[in-house]
């Protein structure tokens, strides 16, 4: 049986203040609106202590969206908490997001702090914030560089103070998907079903969505993770990979969430459009290779059937359509097919001959062929399309 997940994004919080990341509020309520359309359990729409604009956007978008599950983050201290509340006040499904860093390293070198110093802190502001909103989501940053005991006493001691869900951050990225799980397993293990368990992973091994599903399997209930795989340093887990592979694999990850996934191309654009690059032509999903097919073999294949090469249909994740790229990988069956797409019919094995021939001498001299070379070539060699005279080249 298939277990429900949370989505939590992250996109305007975490993701906005990476480099290059910062939106206007108006650019956030786009970005927020493409949440909700895609259905998204909880979007954190921002730092309220951060700025006065951080501010204004999370009000801004709990004024837009009055049935939406909105979270605000805040630093373990009264000011922090206070601004959060104030920037969630008289919504009707507020969460105040509150974290403090539990490791040795934060504890040593960031705040020179106890181990019972933080987990008094900890304490006091689940309480605190619990005071104003009755969902708080407690983070212990650093999570997966703190002694795991001492990360189950302080997450224990959070719930016992009123933590609704349990957030463990791979804050540096520096987690397998096995170790992740096995300190997932000890933390679901400590709460007792008490709490929900998050996991918020961040992508510098480039592991960010695998040690979120490993965490699923752990016991983990809600992801959080962000549009484009946009955040920190190397980001945040991608928000259209977790969505994909639970549709994609049920078979290994027997889980579903309320994302709609024909949504998902739809506000990839959306947020890049909103901020200052879009994701790499590679990117899983929603980048512009990601259904796009160059070499011979694999452009043969892909039309004499597309799950050749294709695990899940572009439509399927709101893709326009597949995309065959012709260059000088390509074969003869793409070129045919694009020159009757093109309106010059259906060329015969002689004439496809000729053109492939041009064709290739110009790939090999040139990257990034559009239709417009094709078409000029096409009628370099006397073709022109059905219906405006012969269709065979000179
Ligand atoms: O990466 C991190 O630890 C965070 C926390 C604030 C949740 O973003
Ligand atoms: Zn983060």
């Amino acid at each position: 049986m298939s277990e429900q997940v949370h989505i939590f994004d992250t996109t305007l919080r975490d993701g906005e203040q990476s480099p290059g990341c910062s939106m206007t509020t108006p650019e956030k309520l786009r970005v927020a609106r493409a949440l909700v359309e895609m259905g998204v359990d909880i979007i954190e729409a921002g730092f309220p202590i951060a700025s006065d604009g951080d501010f204004d956007a999370v009000r801004a978008v709990c004024r837009e969206h009055p049935e939406a599950n909105i979270a605000a983050l805040a630093r373990a201290v009264p000011v922090d908490i206070e601004r959060a509340a104030a920037s969630l006040d008289g919504h009707s499904r507020p969460r105040i997001h509150c974290f403090i860093a539990t490791s040795e390293i934060h504890l040593k070198y960031k705040f020179k702090k106890s181990q019972q110093q933080v987990l008094d802190e900890a304490v006091k502001a689940v309480e605190l914030a619990k005071r104003f909103v009755d969902d708080v989501e407690f983070s212990a940053e650093d999570a997966t560089r703190t002694e795991t005991d001492y990360l189950c006493q302080v997450c224990s001691a959070s719930v016992d103070a009123g933590a609704t869900v349990v957030n463990i951050p791979d804050t540096v990225g520096f987690m397998t998907p096995d170790d992740y799980a096995e300190r997932i397993a000890r933390v679901v293990e400590a709460m007792e079903g008490r709490a929900e368990i998050s996991v918020h992973t961040h992508d510098d091994l480039g592991l960010a969505a695998a040690n979120a599903v490993a965490a699923l399997h752990a016991g983990a209930r809600q992801i959080e993770c962000a549009i484009n795989g946009i955040g920190e340093r190397a980001g945040n887990c991608s928000l259209e990979e977790v969505v994909a592979i639970m549709r994609v694999r049920p078979d290994r990850v027997p889980f579903h969430c309320g994302v709609d996934p024909t949504r998902l191309y739809a506000a990839s654009q959306t947020l890049s459009q909103c901020i200052t690059f879009g994701p790499q032509p590679n990117k899983a999903i929603v980048g512009r290779n990601a259904f796009a097919h160059e070499a011979g073999i694999h452009q043969d294949g892909y039309l004499k059937h597309p799950t050749t090469y294709e695990i899940m249909t572009p439509e399927s994740v709101g893709v326009p359509a597949s995309k065959l790229v012709l260059g000088k990988h390509s074969g003869r069956h793409a070129l045919h097919q694009r020159a009757a797409d093109l309106g010059y019919g259906d060329l015969g094995r002689e004439e496809i001959g000729v053109l492939y021939k041009a064709f290739t001498r110009l790939a090999d001299a040139r990257k990034g062929l559009t239709d417009n070379d094709i078409v000029l070539l096409l009628e370099q060699l006397g073709f022109s399309r059905v219906g405006e005279g012969v269709t065979s080249g000179a």
